[in-house]
């Protein structure tokens, strides 16, 4: 693309990254120390690693800068990001969009519950549905960088939510309006096992 339409689209907000667009074919080599945690083409084996394919590439751009920064801690990537460029982090975050993500199961005794919460919400405690951001199929909304829930690790998932509802030391990332911390605020441990149990075989 030539760079006058990409500073173009930037402008006006229709590139769904922050300072470059992404390149998924330059991505993939520079992708290579990550899929020793995430799996190589972004599908994780293990429940406390995310699965990173086929989720939003700018949802992905924000958190790479967000990590890189230090403003979301994660300790296992410590120094990892420190020597890539925000066109390796695009490049990047372009190659585990394009990948297919994979959808895991639910566990039965939880799926009413979950279900019940990620599409009602919760009149009484004042809980919207999670489908509004997330959208009902789980897919997110990958242009305003709401991310794709639909298969991925319950433990993941679940240790998200109580991280947004930690009052310290927790996940701060969710922007100006915090979005996620005042949701997670209003999630007991039960609904947390359920929601994240249902979300982990959605597709
Ligand atoms: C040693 C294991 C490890 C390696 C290597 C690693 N990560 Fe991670 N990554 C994690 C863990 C663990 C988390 C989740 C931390 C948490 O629970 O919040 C994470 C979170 C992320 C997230 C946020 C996902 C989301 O859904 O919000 C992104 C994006 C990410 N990693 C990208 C990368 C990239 C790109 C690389 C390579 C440059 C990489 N990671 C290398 C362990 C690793
Ligand atoms: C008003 C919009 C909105 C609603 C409603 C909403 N979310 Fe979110 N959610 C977001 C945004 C925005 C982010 C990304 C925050 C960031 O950039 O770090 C997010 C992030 C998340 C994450 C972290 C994803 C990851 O890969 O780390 C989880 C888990 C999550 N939401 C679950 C839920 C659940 C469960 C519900 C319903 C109970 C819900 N959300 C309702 C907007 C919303």
């Amino acid at each position: 693309m030539n760079k006058l339409i990409v500073s173009l689209l930037l402008t006006l907000g229709i590139s769904g990254v922050a300072h470059a667009a992404g390149d998924a074919a330059a991505g993939q080599a520079k992708a290579a120390v990550c899929g020793a945690c995430h799996g190589p083409d972004g599908n994780s084996m293990a429940p406390n690693f995310p699965k990173l394919a086929g989720q939003g590439e700018r949802y992905l751009n924000k958190q790479l800068q967000d990590i890189k920064s230090g403003k979301r801690t994660v300790l296992e990537m410590t120094g990892l990001l420190t020597n890539l460029s925000d066109q390796d982090l695009a490049d990047i975050s372009a190659y585990f969009a394009s990948q297919k993500g994979s959808v895991g199961a639910a566990d039965p005794k939880l799926v009413a519950r979950g279900e019940a919460l990620f599409r009602g919400g919760d009149l009484a405690k004042g809980l919207p549905s999670c489908t509004g951001c997330h959208s009902p199929d789980g897919k997110g909304n990958a242009a305003a960088g709401f991310p794709h829930l639909g298969g991925q690790h319950a433990q993941y998932v679940g240790k998200q939510l109580t991280d947004f509802r930690k009052e310290e030391g927790g996940r701060t990332n969710d922007g100006d309006t915090k979005p996620m911390q005042s949701i997670a605020k209003k999630l007991s441990d039960e609904d947390i096992a359920a929601v994240s149990s249902y979300i982990q075989g959605l597709h």
